[in-house]
């Protein structure tokens, strides 16, 4: 018997059949267990000598079970492992990254410009009050200047915002009558207008802000200049074209000579209106401030020679994947 187990058990070649041998000589109803079993009929003098001899085979294979069982799970960790080896030569997949919007590059870029002339970056409402759209800008119930920007309303006293500018007053009023105030802010703002290729009856704004003592035409000169040279290269030329906003006091219109297009128009500007200051509690005697606000779109569309403004909002990936890289 234990040679015929033992040569069993060395041959078994999974846990599985170990499993069974096991069972099979050592369990409840296995052969050496049938062994001590009979003992009974065995006699006195028999007893020990059988008894002694089935508890060292039981013994003996017990150890070898043991030691079958410790080889072969070490080899099916053996096998598991060559298995699940990972071939690092073997090709990946490739994975199709996304890119980033031409239209949040351009505010990216734009927003590293001024953060780096010392501006911070403010946050409005799309959704805006009346009080703060025009009547906090200058432009009381009757004024013309209304009709220059149809306006989306949604009760009588609230409409979808058509320009950045109220986010100026509402910076002016969480400021508290405090300076120096220099933020620009980015935003979508909404007109009732026809889509065509250079109309859109919701685009986007970027408004500039500065409030504190002694702030002059020259200095927003300045700052427009070095913006513009640094999005559209050194040397870009611009100009100053006088016009009229109801909440800036001189008012400009600002363009820059494109090689191809001559001078076209950029963004409006001016010296913040004193009505302006003085509702939002800042005394126009002691302060003066100036703002701006551009489109977008308007100067992706130049920089990088896009001809259509519907191009931004269609997701063709044809036009967006031309972005990755810049
Ligand atoms: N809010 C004006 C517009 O949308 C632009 C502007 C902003 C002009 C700030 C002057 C000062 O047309």
């Amino acid at each position: 018997l234990q040679e015929e187990a033992s040569s069993a058990i060395a041959s078994a070649d999974d846990l599985d059949q170990l499993r069974e041998l096991k069972v099979k000589y050592l369990g409840k109803k296995g052969e050496l267990t049938a062994v001590l079993r009979g003992m009974g009929s065995l006699s006195p003098e028999e007893r020990p000598v059988i008894g002694g001899l089935a508890n060292e085979i039981r013994g003996k294979l017990e150890s070898l079970i043991a030691e079958k069982e410790e080889a072969l799970e070490e080899a099916a960790l053996e096998t598991r492992l060559q298995e699940e080896k990972i071939d690092i030569t073997l090709p990946g997949v490739p994975r199709v990254a996304g890119s980033i919007h031409p239209l949040n590059l351009i505010i990216e870029q734009i927003e590293d410009i001024f953060v780096g002339m010392g501006f911070e970056v403010a946050e409005g409402t799309e959704v805006e009050v009346d009080y703060y759209n025009f009547e906090a800008l200058n432009i009381p119930k009757d004024h013309p200047a209304r009709d220059m920007q149809d306006s989306f309303y949604i009760t009588p006293e609230i409409l979808l915002r058509t320009h950045t500018s109220p986010v100026q007053v509402r910076t002016l009023e969480a400021k508290e009558g405090y300076v120096p105030v220099r933020i620009i802010c980015p935003g979508k703002v909404y007109r009732r207008d026809d889509d065509d290729a250079t109309h859109s009856h919701q685009f986007t704004q970027i408004e500039g802000l500065v409030v504190d003592r002694g702030v002059s035409m020259s200095e927003l000169n300045g700052v427009l200049l070095s913006f513009i040279e640094k999005i559209f290269g050194e040397g870009t030329e611009m100009r100053l074209r006088p016009s009229y906003f109801p909440f800036t006091e001189p008012s400009v219109e600002v363009d820059i000579y494109h090689p191809e297009k001559g001078w076209v128009e950029i963004l409006g500007a001016g010296m913040v209106h004193p009505r302006v200051l003085e509702k939002a509690g800042y005394n126009p005697e002691r302060y003066t401030g100036f703002a701006f606000g551009m489109g977008v779109e308007r100067i992706a569309m130049l920089k990088y020679d896009i001809d259509d403004i519907r191009h931004f909002y269609n997701n063709d990936l044809r036009f967006l994947r031309q972005f990755r890289s810049v």
